[in-house]
């Protein structure tokens, strides 16, 4: 599939080039490095999955349309930092239609980018390439006097891949549902295991041996948040002990072959919802299910948003915590003291994915093979304008779902979210 994409992605270069650098290895302290993780529009269309590789798309060049520079095998690094594709297999098995050393990008770059009318690159992400691209490019001029032209704009490569990305395909919608699968089990098996008196970090030690186990990472740092901590959006200490009576509420979500899975679920750490918790519960559960039937073809992402928005502006009033009428909490917005962020994002090899929100009319339309999250949440921080039987609610309900010619589907439903479900998975 990835030579499907790279076939599209020459059609739209034409008559300039692509340059795709994969990611840096990035230090974490000392001469110790974060684990690699490639570049996600690299990936896209490469599946190189080595540090220190770039991609060149140059349609029709003497060394073919697709070239890509890499690490050379080296058996004396190899016994060090494990093995290398090399050149060999950079052909052999990622089908570049020729591939050089890494080093060998400043003698080469000049030369590709002469004649072409543009580079399209990422510009901006990667400080060192950014530098190493205009290198390039005063190398290419240099070469004018002998008659040579060289590109004349730098377009960002984002503007082509990232709606493509956007648009799952067969392939990509595989290993999606696969990662979507693992993460939902992983949450079934918190709900099981979580008791009064355990940490949060031992819940968070569950959740991920159940992603390990399936040779997945976490795609973002996992929240495990109980009680009042829950209202700490972006919580990832995990470092409270869960209290009976408290809700638990866990954002985590396996990566699979670089793609990402993101759900959460929030449960009673006792396996019983009190009264104000169930009622709270109800009302974001409300607002998530009429935010999915609303994820259709030809709905704008607002239509989403503003589905859900509803149902949390009822509830908020019904359960008296808002004061407001409708209609003015919806115009002044005061519901965004309990609720502050957007119904999800698009999801793929990035948690929060590429791809715009905006047409020229105003929120975009979704459109088959859309994969977004959707995921309101209240969060009922201890204040004094708010009744104490309140304090500390915090509760986001989030699925993965795909949007299809007709009804939505949810890929992370394999982990319970009514009530009578959770309560019941957790008295087993
Ligand atoms: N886990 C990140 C998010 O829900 O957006
Ligand atoms: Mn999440
Ligand atoms: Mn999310």
């Amino acid at each position: 599939m990835t030579a499907n994409r790279r076939t599209q992605v020459l059609a739209s270069i034409g008559d300039g080039i692509g340059i795709i650098p994969t990611a840096p290895l990035q230090r974490r302290n000392s001469d110790v490095l974060y684990p690699f993780r490639p570049d996600s529009d690299f990936y896209y269309l490469t599946h190189f999955p080595e540090p220190e590789a770039v991609a060149v798309l140059a349609p029709g060049s003497k060394f073919g349309d697709y070239i890509l520079f890499c690490r050379e095998r080296d058996p004396r690094m190899e016994i060090w930092d494990g093995r290398r594709a090399g050149v060999e297999g950079a052909v052999e098995h990622y089908k570049a239609d020729c591939a050089y050393a890494i080093s060998k990008l400043d003698e080469y770059l000049p030369q590709l980018m002469e004649e072409r009318e543009r580079i399209y690159y990422p510009v901006g992400r990667y400080a060192e390439y950014d530098e190493m691209v205009v290198k390039w490019l005063n190398a290419a001029r240099r070469r004018g006097r002998a008659g040579i032209r060289s590109p004349g704009e730098i377009v960002d490569i984002g503007q082509i891949l990232h709606e493509m990305r956007l648009i799952k395909q067969r392939d990509e919608i595989e290993i999606i549902n696969q990662a979507a699968e693992i993460s939902a089990s992983a949450h079934r098996q918190a709900m099981l295991t979580s008791k009064p008196g355990m940490t949060e970090y031992q819940v968070q030690a569950e959740i991920e041996r159940c992603f390990r186990q399936h040779g997945c990472e976490p795609a973002y740092p996992s929240i495990v948040a109980s009680g009042e901590n829950a209202c700490v959006l972006h919580y990832i200490e995990n470092s409270d002990e869960l209290r009976d009576g408290d809700l638990l509420l866990i954002d985590a979500g396996a990566e699979l072959d670089c793609y990402a899975s993101d759900i959460t679920r929030t449960f009673p750490i006792n396996g019983l919802f009190s009264g104000p918790q169930r009622a709270v519960y109800e009302v974001v559960l409300e607002a998530q299910k009429r935010a999915i039937e609303a994820a259709r073809p030809g709905n704008r992402y607002s239509d989403v948003n503003d589905a859900a928005t509803e149902v949390l502006v009822d509830g908020l009033i019904s359960l008296g915590i808002l004061k407001d009428s409708k209609d003015e909490a919806l115009e002044k917005k005061t519901y965004q003291t309990y609720y502050m962020h957007k119904i999800g994002h698009w999801i793929g090899l990035d948690v929060h994915d590429v791809g715009t929100y905006r047409d020229d009319v105003g929120w975009r339309k979704l459109e088959p093979n859309i994969y977004m999250t959707i995921e309101p949440g209240l969060y009922l921080s201890p204040s004094e304008e708010l009744d104490s039987k309140w304090h500390g609610i915090g509760i986001r309900i989030e699925d993965d779902v795909l949007i299809t010619e007709t009804e939505p589907l949810i890929l992370t439903s394999n982990v319970p979210k009514e009530i009578s479900e959770i309560e019941q998975l957790m008295s087993d």
